[in-house]
């Protein structure tokens, strides 16, 4: 027998707050939108654990740049981007996810805090332990939380000015209006001194955007069917992920990516309390992405109540990222 203390040393692990208990219960919410007349899931589901690592690996391909553009265009002008900001503030991530992005950002922002924030509980908690251990001089702060509805920032939040970082384009998984709502609450969160780091995908070729959401190894296909498996753990429904197919395309009038899952044959789904048939080639709406141009981005922050914005792309104006000040 090994002692215990020589299998683990004693080291802090961060400070983790779970608020998800206190916000919807899934099922409803779930069931609710399967019922609609175009049934849909809500994005945020995507994102159990193996959800979120497909995600990662979708990151990984060729066809979908965003997440490489933008940390290019973040690594370009990280200089003037913390000299704006001014350091010592607390860095708020907002859908943290693997927290690869803000990290990059410790050496430049030297927060006093970093407040990682994720509906995927487990896996930010995994993600951040590892994190504590390669920057123990940090204080690191997890919360599990949806914060699609309202930004709550518990007590445990360190005072200071504060930098709202929102990457990977989320953005555009709201649609105009709820983004807008958003952005103004990020700016309520921003108080009078803080500041936004946003980055935003642009709108682009229609192949591109179509390969981007619908790439031949099937990796995008394979993380829009997990959402099915997360919804079964969640509501106890009974879908057959072998009975639907991924489909991805880039809508032009909506200037948005829609992702949906298509019945391969006529389904009924079960679940306690409810069921809903789907017909052959019936619809399960499950995700948009909008894609935006520069001028309604730095508009929307504008009208959103930002004083000011830097907006920095990369040279083939694929992506985005905006800096915006309180
Ligand atoms: N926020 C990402 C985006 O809109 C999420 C995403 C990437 C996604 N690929 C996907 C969502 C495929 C659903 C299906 O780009």
């Amino acid at each position: 027998m090994v002692p215990d203390e020589v299998l683990a040393p004693p080291r802090a692990a961060p400070q983790f707050i779970d608020l998800l208990a206190e916000t919807v219960d899934p099922r409803g919410e779930l069931t609710a939108a399967l019922l609609k007349a175009c049934a849909s899931i809500p994005p945020k589901y995507f994102y159990d654990r193996l959800g979120s690592r497909l995600f990662e690996a979708i990151c990984e391909l060729p066809e979908y740049p965003l997440t490489r553009t933008e940390r290019a265009i973040v690594d370009a002008h990280v200089h003037e981007i913390a000299a704006r900001i001014g350091p010592g503030g607390v860095l708020i991530d907002l859908g943290a996810g693997n927290c690869e992005k803000a990290e990059r950002l410790f050496g430049w922002l030297a927060p006093t805090q970093y407040v990682a924030i994720d509906i995927a509980a487990d896996f930010l908690r995994d993600r951040l332990n590892v994190l504590a251990e390669r920057n123990p001089q940090h204080s690191i702060l997890g919360i599990a939380q949806d914060f699609t509805q309202a930004i709550e920032l518990p007590e445990e939040v360190a005072r200071g000015s504060r930098v709202l970082f929102y990457p990977g384009s989320s953005i555009g998984n709201f649609a105009p209006e709820q983004a807008f709502s958003f952005l103004q609450r990020t700016r309520e969160a921003c108080g009078n001194d803080g500041h936004l780091l946003l980055g935003v995908d642009l709108v682009k070729d229609k192949r591109l955007l179509d390969l981007a959401y619908d790439d031949p190894l099937g990796v995008t296909a394979a993380f829009n069917l997990n959402v099915l498996r997360n919804v079964n753990a969640l509501l106890g429904s009974d879908f057959d992920v072998g009975d639907w197919r991924h489909i991805a395309f880039f809508n032009e009038e909506q200037s948005r990516v829609e992702m949906h899952l298509e019945a391969r044959r006529a389904v009924t789904v079960r679940w306690p309390g409810a069921e809903r048939a789907f017909a052959a080639g019936g619809r399960i709406h499950t995700e948009n992405s909008y894609k935006y141009t520069p001028e309604r981005l730095r508009e929307t922050l504008k009208r959103a109540g930002y004083k000011w914005v830097a907006m920095y792309t990369d040279d083939a104006a694929g992506f985005a990222v905006a800096l915006a000040g309180a």
